[in-house]
Order: C-alpha cells, then structure tokens, then sequence
C-alpha cells in the first residue's frame, strides 16, 4: 500500500524506529519524528496550508491574536485577517480555530484519526493553525486533550515533561495563571512555578510531527516564523458520559425538574431535603439496574 494514500493514525509511524502516535498515546508518552513528510502529504499539501498568507487569503471568519502579556492563548483578541496579519508583523501569534470546517479532506482525517484511537463518538476534535512570530513561543502549560502538531513551515522548538501533579486534568492550566476552582479542587500538590526540570526537547520543522499526550506539560519557541496544523482531540472520560447520561435520565422526571426553592427558612430547608432524599432513593434503586454496556451503547449507537 502507498504511504501517501494512508489516511488516520497508520500515517504516523516512524520510518525508521516503526514507533507510531499510537504506540505513544498508549504508553502516555510524547511521539516525535523529524520528518514524515511523505507519509502525510495529502493533509500538509491542501492549498491553504501552504504558508501564513495563504491562511489569511483564504480566510474570512475571526480569528485569535495572542497579545504578548501572558504568551498564552488565554490572553488573546479576535479580529479580522487584514489586522492579525500587521499583529504578526509585530510579533504576536495568530491562531485560526476549527479549520476542518473549511476542508473536507482535513475533517475527513480528523474522523478517521479519532475512530483509530477509539474515542468516544461525542469527541470534540478539531484542527487548529497556529502561526507564531520568529522568537515568541508559548507559556509552559498542560492542556486537556491530546494534541498532534504537524509542522508546516519554519522552524519550532518543543519541551515536554511528564505531569506528576495531576493526572488526567479535565481542565488545562498554565503555568502563571489562575487555577480553575475544579481542577485546584483534585490537585493535592501546588502546580510548578516554572517547566519542570529534565523536560524533553523537540525540534520541529516543515515535515515534522509531533504527538503532545494530554495533560503533559509543554512550551515552546519559535526560530524562525512558524505556521503549525495541530488536530486535537477533547475525549469524553467516564465522568463525562455517566453524567451525560445521569441528566439524560434524570431530566424525563419533571420532579427532577423542579426548581429547589424555600432555602432562605429552615422548614423550607428541611422541606426541600425531604423531597430531595425521596428523588435520591428512587435514583438508588434505579442506579442499581445500570449497566456500562446500555449507557455506552445509548451514546455511542443510538441515531
Ligand atoms: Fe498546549
């Protein structure tokens, strides 16, 4: 079979080492290869990709220019192609959000690359562009999903390390910045207060690819200007499909839709927790006749 026709996850193997994404999602780890140009041609060959002008060209929606207080996506304002394209010229980062939506054959591999990891059908994936100024790069941060950078044109450095704070955070979180209140809520350390030491070191260029696994610290810098395609994939966890499923069921019960209310007295208080208790025990018995199999099937098969 002719590498250039593979399309998904059997694209990204390395040639030399036969180490694939998935080998490396599996094992929680960083994947890298220098150069897997041949093997990905179709997605780094679609037109507008080329280079940052072809992106602003072709492109009419908003986009995101990264403002260079927090060297973060955090900090950033949307405008049009016309204003982010002078932005970059001084030295901020434009990223442009959901482009699979401007092409089939990108939204295409995303299925294919999220159907060979076995994600959830309710996996939120995407692909975004990231163009950054030569010298600036991103704030040491860990995000939520996983994320593959295809590296378009330029030259970008990469640090990983492992997250020995936290594991599977349902929240990303940068280094710096505030912590959202869920995610301090199950970190029982202090998050570092700079890119933890021994991080590995990456360099991309045109060809490149690199697969960030979630939750994995990671910074970068850019050498020279920098256009990267990075497809990210926010999978469903359990936690999300059962309270998926929770509401799904719980909101057939117009009891369970009932507003709570008579909390401002204590007999309106005792009242409510009455009422709550009575929806609890019913929610017991019922919990007990649940099967992962029927809620799997409910999110995963039903049209
Ligand atoms: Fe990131």
């Amino acid at each position: 079979m002719n590498d250039s026709k593979r399309k998904g996850l059997n694209s990204f193997i390395h040639s030399d080492s036969s180490d694939s994404i998935l080998s490396a999602y599996q094992e929680d780890r960083p994947f890298y290869c220098e150069d897997l140009s041949s093997s990905i041609s179709d997605l780094t060959q679609i037109p507008f990709l080329k280079s940052l002008d072809t992106m602003l060209d072709n492109w009419s929606d908003e986009v995101h220019v990264h403002l260079p207080d927090a060297a973060d996506e955090a900090s950033a304002i949307k405008t049009n192609s016309k204003e982010a394209r002078k932005l970059f010229r001084n030295g901020m980062g434009v990223r442009f959000s959901e482009v699979n939506k401007k092409s089939p054959k990108l939204d295409s591999w995303l299925q294919s690359i999220k159907e060979d990891f076995g994600f959830s059908k309710m996996t939120y994936a995407r692909s975004i562009v990231y163009a950054t100024p030569a010298n600036k790069g991103n704030a040491p941060h860990f995000d939520q999903n996983y994320n593959i950078v295809i590296q378009l044109t330029g030259n970008k450095k990469w640090w990983i390390a492992p997250n020995t704070t936290v594991a599977n955070p349902l929240t990303r979180h940068v280094i710096g910045l505030e912590t959202d209140p869920e995610l301090a809520s199950y970190t029982r350390q202090e998050f570092p207060k700079e890119m933890p030491e021994g991080a590995q070191e990456f360099t991309l260029k045109a060809g490149s690819v690199l697969f960030v696994p979630r939750g994995h610290w990671h910074m970068t810098h850019a050498n020279e200007d920098s256009l990267a395609l990075n497809l990210t994939f926010s999978a469903p966890t359990y936690l999300d499909t059962l309270t998926a499923a929770l509401r799904g069921r719980l909101a057939q019960s117009p009891h369970w839709r009932e507003s709570i209310d008579g909390l401002n007295s204590e007999e309106g208080f005792h009242i409510a927790a009455h009422k709550f208790n009575l929806l609890l025990a019913e929610l017991k018995e019922d919990v007990k006749t649940w099967e992962a199999e029927g809620i799997l099937a409910a999110t995963e098969f039903a049209e």
